[in-house]
């Protein structure tokens, strides 16, 4: 008997996804070199299901009902390629090979290209939802080869998290659009709980306990805040470490770790171009937190600042609370107007209203949010920016002068709010008819004669500047 799917890379990720699969009837077999993760698959199998690990990759090749479905869950760069190097002797023409890490996107275009020429069809796609997504249901983001989609499509609505009994998961776009949409899913995912933390910091300031943190988060979460993100942060707070008495988050390090995809996701917000300010601010702050030695020495040498500590009152925490909002709607605007940019100019044809249906359920930045731009597509499926939709406006105005007053709290006190303020300076900017550009046109033209259009007579023009 010949199985339905092969996985190589039986990490956590892998296991958890074949474990699904299995749990809804299909066949699956897992190659990993490493015995232990062998064993730890098939143990783990719900009785009664079919489900097998073995150390041979040609072995599962083998094994696996052709065309052959494939996919690899190693770290991304040279692993993938190496990968299907080690594969392509084995595999045979029509085969699908599916790439459901979080790989590079020019890589997935390289890749499609390569395996295409060789008849494999090959599909790069995201997958959302950590282990526990994995297992019980992510969202999943594929793209490029239609063939390879049509023919892993049951597998994946199968698998896949459910909301409202659709399936967490759509055709997103041609070539590498899979994972450039999980790259920009990352890049929201960064910029969310950067601001998150913000808000942590805010209300730490203001005398919060951890008890009253969790408390407030879980109140948050709630109400129109309700998303994965916030929902987890709760229960950080609640956490004991089990070497100290301590409260985990307490003792955990301050320096921030990162995979690429957020990094990955400005730079190409700047190859667009597209600005997404708060996801750069998201991927720096992470950046600055790694300085701890430098950060540690100007902690002394700017100690003296005049310190404002706020009283927790319940007005004070509703601003708090608005201003996160505020700076969550606008990190899903800016993801989102970038991957509308990038539909347009990097040809991916990618459906907006099915990658926020997509986002609904099982992944990382999951919320209650994502219904109403929902409606915002149904309504404009061509819509540039979420921001200009009618309603996002006036949830956006709602919590406008909230947000105003404490980002001015915030650099009063001299806390550390970069995301926050970031998202309030983007709204401005974006908001404003006439920005101040006009002058740096006139500077550009005047020192290097880079030329500028004029409001009221078209055509390019250049002026011989100097003192008057
Ligand atoms: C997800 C996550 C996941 C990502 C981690 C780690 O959607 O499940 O985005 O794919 O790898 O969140 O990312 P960093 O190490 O870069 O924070």
């Amino acid at each position: 008997n010949l199985f339905d799917f092969g996985m190589i890379g039986l990490g956590v990720m892998g296991r958890n996804l074949l474990l699904n699969m299995a749990d809804h009837g299909f066949s699956v077999i897992g190659f990993d070199k490493d015995a232990v993760k062998n064993a730890a698959l098939e143990s783990a199998a719900t009785p009664g299901t079919t489900v097998k690990g073995v150390p041979e990759l040609a072995q599962m090749i083998q094994l696996l009902q052709p065309p052959r479905k494939i996919m690899m869950l190693v770290p991304a760069g040279k692993p993938v390629d190496d990968v299907i190097d080690s594969l392509l002797p084995l595999v045979e023409k029509e085969d699908i090979i599916i790439d459901g890490g979080n790989s590079h996107y020019t890589d997935t275009l390289r890749r499609v290209q390569y395996l295409g020429e060789r008849g494999i069809h090959f599909m790069g796609m995201g997958v959302s939802g950590g282990e526990q997504g994995a297992r019980s249901g992510p969202s999943i983001m594929p793209g490029g080869d239609q063939t390879a989609y049509k023919n892993v499509k049951p597998m994946l609505e199968a698998i896949a998290a459910k909301v409202d009994g659709t399936p967490c998961v759509a055709y997103l776009g041609r070539s590498g659009a899979g994972h450039y949409v999980k790259m920009v899913h990352n890049g929201i995912e960064y910029a969310i709980m950067q601001l998150i933390s913000e808000t942590y910091a805010i209300l730490k300031h203001a005398g919060l306990s951890n008890q009253q943190l969790h408390e407030v988060f879980k109140s948050w979460n709630e109400g129109k805040l309700q998303s994965f993100l916030v929902e987890i942060t709760a229960d950080i707070f609640l956490q004991k470490d089990d070497q100290s008495a301590a409260d985990l988050v307490d003792v955990i390090s301050d320096k921030a770790g990162s995979k690429g995809t957020g990094k990955w996701t400005s730079q190409d917000s700047m190859e667009l171009p597209v600005a997404v300010p708060v996801i750069d601010t998201a991927v720096a702050m992470r950046t600055l937190s790694g300085y701890k030695d430098e950060r540690v020495k100007a902690s002394q040498l700017y100690a003296e600042n005049n310190t404002e500590v706020p009283v927790a009152t319940e007005e004070f925490i509703q601003q708090v609370h608005d201003a996160l909002y505020f700076a969550t709607i606008l990190s899903y605007a800016q993801g989102l107007a970038m991957l509308f940019q990038a539909s347009k100019y990097l040809s991916m044809e990618i459906p907006l209203p099915d990658v926020v249906s997509v986002w609904r359920g099982g992944c990382i930045i999951r919320s209650s949010l994502l219904e109403t731009f929902a409606k915002a597509y149904k309504e404009e499926v061509e819509l540039s920016n979420i921001l200009l939709n009618q309603e996002v406006a006036t949830l956006v105005k709602s919590v406008e002068k909230n947000t105003r007053s404490l980002v001015a709290f915030a650099a009063n006190s001299g806390i550390p709010a970069a995301g926050l303020m970031s998202s309030l300076s983007y709204f401005d900017a974006f908001r404003t008819e006439s920005m101040p550009t006009n002058l740096i046109q006139a500077q550009r033209d005047y020192f290097g004669a880079h030329t500028y259009q004029r409001i009221d007579i078209p055509g390019i023009f250049h002026t011989e500047w100097g003192p008057q």
